[in-house]
Parts: structure tokens; C-alpha cells; sequence
């Protein structure tokens, strides 16, 4: 949810930095973009609306600059216009900004009646004229820093650019993510790794309401004392290649392309027969799992598997909900938040709720160190590598890997019948990706409504492939229980309205069976998904899906829906990496 990058040092141009890093985090939002760069001791400002591209368009590349900091914007208080793009400048300061500066109403006001004036409606601009305002009266760049960070309400991480003192590039963080990166004789500053990742792979990671002064040679970081903290350097485990295309046509097929390592990498982590590295889990008797969209969905994989093999009662709820309700713990809950980015705002804003009541908790998390990770109990880390493509994919089959997982551990599944199954995983999953799925895909793309149905585990399949097609094809989409579409949304479905129905579990066949030939009955033209052979007239077309241990199922299932989804997108000429409105990391409510 916008991402920020900054550069200052000896050997590189920093508005080529700032531009490539921009690049890499514009699935944080692409709303607009924008860069600072200093040049003979003055501070220029160039934004644009819309992608990076358009910003690109208007820079001098043959400019040398030491110093930059830039932006690319998922819109939250005014318009996405160019105006209203960062970086924001006031007086000495020049700013960009991811978060949301909550009391900024209250400080514009205050600001207005002290003679300042504003060009656009965003918080940034109030928080850059305050920086401005506290500046002119202490005249020191860390005490203003400070002063304002007990000030703002919200989240935010900065850039910071002060005119007084061009040999520095400030930043400071509450909430929103801010890594820093060492290199000789240069530093940057970024929302997350892959903005840094061509150069470096080796960071420290900003605490909350923590400043770090940075200049080409060294970077010192101040607490809310400011007094000096020494911080630990992290090393990412992926490559600079894990944050490209590799030839890839988009980020979202080369990302389905690496679920066969995904699972691997996730599954050996933590079991090679016996079970590794996971916390002690078997005291609770009974679990929350609590987190958002796809997450959430994973979520719903985990309570079907959690209760019926570990016979553990498990409430799933989305965490925009969660944290407003009144919900019912006892000393055994545990409390699990599921995050790929590990920043979600009100997955956070639920683990931050839970921890005042005492309650435990683990998280399931794909960003090493991010707030989520480091500020549960227990951690998880799902081992997806970046994922950069806006729609989850292979964070998505992580999550419920490891949801596989914790049920094996639950319910003590180390037998050789699951190890054997484990292990041909990856395979099935090569051939289930390999399969062209585009005779489905040019039947179904030019259709305004899609249904998903399904029963049991198969319906939190369903909503996780409806979610899939709708976010990055715009075609309305909905998942229903199979059972429950008669008792109103069967109206609904007229001639050739596709219904995706999704069958694994025999048990179900014969009721999902009654519940597709109900659709057949009024039009629908019926995609079946399925680890049954059985044939009939009853659909159109027909995935054949390998049965596998129940646990695993689903992370076969999932495959052919996140492949449909990506055909139907392309066909429509949708920009699939980067679905309009939308931005991965959410670090608003
Ligand atoms: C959909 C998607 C989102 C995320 C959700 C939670 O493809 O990616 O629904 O799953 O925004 O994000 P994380 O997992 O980062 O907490």
C-alpha cells in the first residue's frame, strides 16, 4: 500500500536507483508516482499520475543526482491525481510517504491558523508541513523528527529530505514497513526487498517510531530517546532472478510456475518424517484463525482440516470483523493470524487486540521480520519467496501447506502413507500446471457472472478461485455451498451462465452431483473439477484433478482455478500483475 525507496551515495545515479526500485514495488499501488532528486543543492520534484511508465516519461536520465527519494502511491486521502501524488514539499522539507496519518485534520488546522498554506488534499503534505513547522522553531532535524513522531497518529514510514542538511536522507516508522540497506559508500532506504534486491540482499529493518540518519557512509539509527541502537543485519534468502519475470509474460503465471517449489521449500522446513521446528501447539483446545482475503480463505482451508483430523474447534473470521467483535477466548485459545506481507493492517490492529488479553498467538507469515512475524508469539514462515504479482498465487498454496501441516502435527500424521503422498506432490502439482486450460478459459472469459460451488473443504476452494477471477478479470464472480444456491442465487443462472462446481470429496459426489444437475437444468454451462471418473451429460467440460490424501487435496485443487483465472484475464486484456484499485500490501483499514 504504497511503497517508498530512497538513495544516497557515491556511485550510482540516484534517480536511476529510485526509478528501478519504484519498479519493483509498484504491486504496493499505481495510483500515481513520484520522485525527489537533489541537484546543485536544490531539491526537484517530478510526479505523475498513473503507472511508473508515465513518470519515467518525464525524467532526464542524463541528470546525476546523489541523492533521491520516490514514490508510487496506492490512493487513500484525496484523488489520484498529480497534485495530490507524493513527494509532498513545505518550507524545508521534501517527503514521501506509505501509511495514514490519522490526525491530520486537527493538524492542518493547526498548521492554517500558523500562516501555512496547502496545494492538495492528503495527509502527507500535513505531516511534511509539520516536519516544516516543529523545524522552524528547534531548528534540529532529529529533535523535529521525534517531536513529530509522538504527534502523528496512524502509520507511516518516511523519506525525508531537509534542505539544511543535503548530505543526509532521513527516514522514520510506525507501522508501515522501512528497510535500510548498506552498501559501500551508498545507502537506500525501501517499503520491502525487492526494491534493493539487484544490489543487495542484506538489510535492518526500522523500528517502530525509530529515525535512522543516513548518509553515503554510514547509517546510525536513533530510538525515541535518541539515543544510538545498534541493529541486526538480515540477509533475504531469495535472489535478485525470485523478484523478476525470468520470461514470464506476467508475475502471476511465473509465480503458479514455482508452486512445486513452494510446497517443497514450505514442507521441508518443518517435517523430513518427523516434525520440525514448530512450536508446542497440542495445549490448546481450541483456535481462531483470523485474517483477510486470500489469507482469510486459507484460513477456511484450516479449520475444515483442523477439526475433522485433530478434532479441535476452530472459528475463522476476517480480521476487519475480528477485531470489532465480541469474541470468546479462554486460557486455551490460540489465536493464529494468517498474512502474507505480514503487514496487513487489520490483521496487525487483531494480533495487537488479542495480545492485550493474554491470549497466544502464532502466525503464519510470508515476509521474514515484518510486524506481523515479529510481533506474534509463534511464527510460521511459509517459504513462498517474493511474490510480486498483486493476486496471491503460490502464498496462497504455502498457507495451506502449512495449514496441511499443523493438522499432520495436531493429530501426529507422520506415517509413511503421508510422507510417500508428500513427496509426489510437487509432481502432480508440474502436471496440473501444465495442463492448457484455455478451452475453458475462451468459453467462459466474455461472461459478466460466474458461480463456484462446491461442498465441505471444496467451498473454501470455491471462494478462493472465485476471488482469483474476479480481482484480476473484473468479471463478477460468486462461490456458493452447493447445497445452498437453490434457496436464492439459482435465479440467478440463465442459458450459458458458467458455473465452475468443484468435486474431490466422494463422499459429496452424489449431492454435488443433484446440485450441478440442478444449474444443467436452467442453462448453465457447467465446468466440473474433479478427482472422480465419473462421465455424464450433466456438464460441459470436464478437469480431471488427482485424488491425493485429503490434506493435501487442496493444494492440488486450487491449481486449474488460479490457471482459469489468469487465461480469463488475458483474454480480456486486463493487466493481470496489477489489477485496477487494488494494491498487495494493505496496510490501511
Ligand atoms: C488476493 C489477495 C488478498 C490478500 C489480502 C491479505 O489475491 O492477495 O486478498 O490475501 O489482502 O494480504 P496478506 O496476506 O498480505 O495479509
Amino acid at each position: 500500500m504504497c511503497g517508498i525507496t530512497g538513495y544516497i551515495g557515491k556511485n550510482k545515479n540516484a534517480i536511476n536507483v529510485v526509478i528501478n526500485g519504484l519498479e519493483s514495488l509498484e504491486y504496493r499501488g499505481y495510483d500515481s508516482a513520484g520522485i525527489a532528486y537533489v541537484l546543485n543543492n536544490k531539491v526537484n520534484i517530478i510526479k505523475e499520475q498513473g503507472k511508473i511508465v508515465n513518470l519515467k516519461n518525464k525524467i532526464d536520465f542524463n541528470i546525476q543526482s546523489n541523492l533521491a527519494i520516490g514514490h508510487t502511491r496506492w490512493a487513500t486521502h484525496g484523488e489520484p491525481n498529480q497534485i495530490n501524488s507524493h513527494p509532498h514539499s513545505q518550507g524545508k522539507f521534501t517527503i514521501v510517504h506509505n501509511g495514514i496519518i490519522e490526525n491530520y485534520l486537527e493538524l492542518k488546522q493547526e498548521l492554517i491558523e500558523n500562516g501555512y498554506k496547502f496545494k492538495s488534499s492528503t495527509d502527507t503534505e500535513v505531516a511534511c508541513t509539520y516536519m516544516d513547522f516543529i523545524y522552524s522553531k528547534n531548528n534540529n532535524i532529529l529533535k523535529t523528527l521525534n517531536e513529530v513522531s509522538k504527534v502523528f497518529r496512524g502509520s507511516y514510514a518516511f523519506g525525508i529530505i531537509c534542505e539544511d542538511d543535503l548530505d543526509n536522507l532521513y527516514a522514520l516508522r510506525k507501522t508501515s514497513p522501512l528497510i535500510i540497506a548498506n552498501g559501500n559508500n551508498e545507502n537506500y532506504i525501501a517499503s520491502d526487498v525487492p526494491a534493493i534486491l539487484r544490489y543487495t540482499n542484506k538489510y535492518i529493518l526500522l523500528d517502530d517510531m525509530e529515525i535512522a540518519k543516513i548518509n553515503s557512509d554510514k547509517v546510525v539509527v536513533y530510538n525515541q530517546n535518541l539515543e544510538i541502537v545498534k541493529k541486526e543485519i538480515l540477509e533475504f534468502e531469495g535472489s535478485f532472478e525470485s523478484s523478476m519475470k525470468c520470461g514470464y509474460e506476467h508475475f502471476m503465471l511465473k509465480e503458479i510456475h514455482e508452486e512445486p517449489s513452494v510446497f517443497k521449500n514450505t514442507i521441508n522446513a518443518y517435517f523430513d518424517g518427523d516434525f520440525k521446528n514448530i512450536p508446542d501447539l497440542t495445549k490448546y483446545n481450541n483456535i481462531h484463525i483470523v485474517a483477510c482475503g486470500s489469507a482469510y480463505h486459507a484460513g477456511l482451508v484450516g479449520k475444515y482440516l483442523i477439526e475433522k483430523y485433530a478434532n479441535i474447534p476452530v472459528y475463522v473470521e476476517v480480521a476487519s470483523e475480528y477485531r470489532y467483535k465480541h469474541n470468546f477466548y479462554d486460557k486455551d485459545t490460540l489465536v493464529i493470524l494468517v498474512s502474507q506481507s505480514g503487514e496487513t493492517a487489520d490483521t496487525l490492529a487483531s494480533l495487537r487486540m488479542v495480545k492485550e488479553k493474554n491470549i497466544d498467538t502464532l502466525s503464519i507469515v510470508n515476509v521474514v521480520g515484518s510486524s506481523i512475524a515479529r510481533e506474534s508469539k509463534y511464527v510460521i514462515y511459509t517459504k513462498a519467496g517474493c511474490e510480486i504479482a498483486v493476486a496471491t498465487t503460490k502464498a496462497y498454496l504455502a498457507q495451506i501447506s502449512v495449514f496441511a501441516l499443523i493438522t499432520m502435527y495436531l493429530s501426529n500424521n507422520k506415517s509413511k502413507e503421508i510422507l510417500e503422498e508428500i513427496n509426489n506432490i510437487p509432481n502432480l502439482l508440474e502436471e496440473i500446471i501444465n495442463i492448457d486450460y484455455k478451452n475453458i478459459s475462451s468459453e467462459i472469459y466474455q461472461n459478466q457472472n460466474i458461480f463456484f460451488i462446491g461442498r465441505g473443504i471444496d467451498y473454501s476452494i470455491c471462494m478462493e478461485g472465485s476471488l482469483k477471477l474476479k480481482e484480476i478479470s473484473y468479471i463478477n464472480s460468486v462461490a456458493y455451498q452447493a447445497g445452498e444456491l437453490k434457496h436464492g442465487t439459482i435465479s440467478l443462472i440463465e442459458k450459458n451462465t458458467p458455473v465452475v462446481a468443484l468435486c474431490t470429496d466422494d463422499s459429496l459426489l452424489e449431492k454435488t452431483i443433484s446440485n450441478i444437475k440442478e444449474v444443467k437444468a436452467r442453462g448453465a454451462k457447467v465446468i466440473f473439477i474433479t478427482t472422480s471418473d465419473i462421465e455424464g451429460d450433466f456438464y460441459d467440460f470436464k478437469v480431471n484433478v488427482p485424488k491425493v490424501n485429503e490434506l493435501l487435496q487442496p493444494i492440488i485443487t486450487i491449481v486449474p482455478l488460479q490457471l482459469i483465472a489468469y487465461d480469463v484475464a488475458k483474454l480480456n486484456g486486463c493487466d493481470i500483475d496489477k489489477p485496477r484499485n487494488l494494491a498487495k500490501s494493505v496496510t490501511v483499514e
